[in-house]
């Protein structure tokens, strides 16, 4: 799992693979790659014949957040769109209500807890975003949360502010002015190391092109990298516009246009599919990533895991929709879900890959070879996550050897 950089269009259909491979491991570091089974070792993990990968990467996740939408449900199968129902004050709101009334501690724990299952399923390194606060208070609960859990739990992760994640209804006649208020937390964000990266949710009914353009201009401007959910319901262009500001990556893009997918090969901009949400959204068409990968884009893919469009900790479950309904070979699907993945979140260089000198993020996995994972869908194919050296999960039971 060794590659130079980025993986971009074709360069994706290369995985490189070790067959009875030993790994060593020391000072939660790798120390060893190779086949020389009698290397001294403390301690020897017998693999028997199992898959090992380096931990997966989830670079576009919602994980911090109040209650859940269990009711939306119902709402969902009787045809209300997901849109709608946001402009009827739920979706995005009413999770917005539950994170402002929730105590910091309440917040935490319930992440944790999350970024738990995530462990558990393979994930070592996730992003995650605000945008369940749309007022300054809430925003910067949740930011402290994150970097919290950054100081304490296991899992690493990178945060990302989406202050600009719906237009809260004290503002509905005022975007721009909202817009002025979650800037002004820029300058506190940087300073507290609160957040990399900064979001806009780029939509009909909530942010325009030109609204998030000068909005991430600004941001750009105070140091942050870049991120866009573009164009995930209606074809607005954000796509383009993530191109245009050199954003590190676009995320979603089942509207993009065809100019859109060259502009993202041409500026680097990694593009982010999460078939999931389209899954879960009860829709046909999935971003064409197929098209991508033709035009030359490094197409990563994520779980988007949030209480509305995408209820899943499971990026084995992803992978699986990648391939079913996008066509993605198993090849390109790990790609996806490990050095590119990384590098959308400019992790490129300590996660996604297996290196000497990198920390020891590693996954056994109960499965004969790379092709199964996405191939035996919607269980857990995990048997032992190590992240940093030290074993955080372990499933319950044996499994078989291969
Ligand atoms: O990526 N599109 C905006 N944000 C999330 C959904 C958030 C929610 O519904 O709570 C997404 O789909
Ligand atoms: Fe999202």
């Amino acid at each position: 799992m060794e590659s130079n950089g980025i993986r971009a269009g074709k360069a994706m259909q290369e995985l490189p693979v070790l067959e009875n491979a030993v790994v060593g491991v020391a000072d939660g570091k790798i120390a060893y790659i190779g086949a020389d089974a009698s290397i001294p070792a403390d301690r020897v993990i017998d693999c028997e014949g199992r898959l090992v990968t380096p931990g997966l990467v989830d670079p576009h996740t919602h994980v911090v957040f109040g209650g859940s939408r269990e009711h939306e449900l119902s709402l969902k199968l009787q045809g209300v769109p997901y849109l709608e129902i946001l402009q009827r004050g739920g979706g995005i709101h009413s999770t917005v209500e539950a994170t402002r009334i929730a105590r910091k501690e309440a917040l935490y724990k319930k992440a944790a807890f999350h970024l738990d299952r995530m462990l558990s399923h393979g994930t070592t390194t996730v992003e995650a975003k605000s945008g369940y606060g749309l007022e300054i208070d809430t925003e910067r609960k949740q930011l402290e949360v994150v970097k919290e859990l950054q100081e304490q739990h296991a899992m690493s992760i990178v945060s990302t502010f989406l202050g600009a994640h719906a237009i809260p209804a004290s503002h509905k006649e005022n975007p721009d002015a909202f817009l002025d208020e979650m800037l002004n937390m820029l300058d506190a964000i940087k300073e507290e190391n609160l957040a990399e990266f900064v979001d806009i949710f780029t939509e009909t009914g909530v942010f325009t092109v030109a609204q998030s353009r000068r909005y991430l201009q600004r941001a750009k401007e105070k140091g942050f990298g870049i991120k866009i959910h573009a164009d995930e319901i209606d074809p607005l262009g954000g796509t383009e516009l993530a191109a245009e500001l050199g954003a590190i990556s676009a995320d979603h893009l089942v509207g993009a246009s065809d100019k859109g997918i060259k502009d993202l090969a041409e500026s680097g901009t990694i593009a982010v599919l999460l078939p999931g949400t389209i899954f879960y959204l009860n829709k046909e068409s999935f971003a064409r990533a197929r098209k991508m990968l033709d035009d030359g884009v490094a197409v990563a893919l994520a779980t988007d895991f949030n209480p509305g469009s995408s209820p899943t900790e499971n990026l084995q479950l992803i992978m699986s929709l990648a391939a079913l309904k996008m066509n993605m070979t198993p090849e390109e699907i790990w790609n996806a879900v490990t050095v590119n993945a990384a590098h959308a979140i400019g992790r490129g260089h300590e996660a996604g890959q297996l290196i000497v000198g990198r920390q020891a993020d590693l996954v056994v996995w109960n499965a004969p070879n790379y092709m199964y994972i996405p191939y035996h869908y919607g269980v857990n194919h995990v048997h032992t996550v190590v992240k940093g050296g030290r074993i955080v999960a372990e499933a319950a039971g044996k499994g078989l050897s291969f």
